[in-house]
């Protein structure tokens, strides 16, 4: 497994694979690697003759005042994870090779409409530098396959968007959310919790749970079960920022009929903001 860090080393050891016609897989991370970025990695090997992970905690998506600083990076055992399993080569970028202007100077990506509400509204400016970021690993790797968890379900719509807007010729897989044994998803920033918070935090799954089972039955209120499911989860010490069931095709307030839904929830526990979801399909 090869560990490289300037596009031009990046570029070179391609090359001799594209060249030979082999498919170029790509799994895209900020480090930290648990089984959910590993689940990634096992479809992008399946699918593809070769696989690259980048490893870049993008400072363009954190907000003032939000975690980039203790966000944690561990590549030493993030590497050791990714050899084993066959990986071909891990890109770890500087922040001056990614934004050689720095980030307040540098040319943008913006996917309006899908990232100005949800988790948008609340950390104004994230889903831009996500999608700058993921634009820019697209261009340098030229992947033909890339693979995102359907964790952040709301990133996985807008890089959707932001290839089909941009012409590029990569297919965009979303892969499974990979819950912990009590449901809770896995994240990253689940090892911030408390050991108390990490109790309390399954709560978050069972709550969107039990409000999609609401929509089994026919449910016309929509805002009702949105609202019951915040006050709910606030009563059990979460500072609920939303619950939200949209349509799953690009996230607009479902309509009758609509049958194809998502329930989004986002909310804190203490400092650390999880976020979670549900696909249904076909609600009667
Ligand atoms: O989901 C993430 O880890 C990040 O948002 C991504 C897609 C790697 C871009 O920095």
């Amino acid at each position: 497994m090869k560990i490289v860090e300037l596009v031009a080393d990046l570029r070179s050891s391609l090359s001799p694979w594209r060249r030979l016609g082999e498919t170029i897989g790509f799994v895209p991370t900020m480090g930290n690697l648990h089984e959910g970025h590993l689940a990634l990695v096992e479809q992008a090997l399946e699918r593809s003759d070769r696989v690259v992970v980048s490893i870049f905690v993008n400072p363009m998506q954190f907000g003032q005042g939000e975690d980039f600083d203790a966000y944690p990076r561990t590549l030493e055992q993030d590497c050791q994870r990714l050899a084993p399993l066959g990986v071909d080569v891990v890109y770890t970028p500087t922040a001056a090779t990614m934004y050689p202007r720095n980030p307040d100077a540098s040319t943008r990506v913006a996917v309006p409409g899908l990232s100005d509400q949800l988790c948008g509204a609340s950390r104004p400016g994230h889903f831009v530098g996500v999608a700058t970021i993921v634009c820019k690993l697209f261009n340098q790797l030229q992947p033909d396959i890339a693979f995102l968890g359907e964790k952040d379900y709301q990133q996985l719509l807008i890089i959707r968007r932001m290839v089909e807007d941009l012409d590029m010729d990569i297919e965009i897989v979303g892969c499974p959310i990979v819950r912990e044994a009590d449901g809770l998803a896995m994240s990253s920033r689940n090892g911030y919790l408390s050991e108390t918070q990490r109790q309390q935090a399954p709560l978050l799954y069972q709550r969107l749970s039990a409000l999609t089972h609401k929509l089994i039955h026919p449910v016309t209120n929509f805002a009702d079960l949105e609202r019951e499911a915040v006050q709910a989860l606030d009563a059990e010490g979460f500072c609920t920022d939303y619950i939200a069931i949209r349509r799953q095709s690009d996230l607009a307030p479902p309509g009758p009929a609509d049958r194809d839904l998502v329930v989004l929830a986002a909310a804190y526990l203490g400092n650390t903001r999880l976020i979670d979801n549900i696909q249904v399909n076909g609600i009667p």
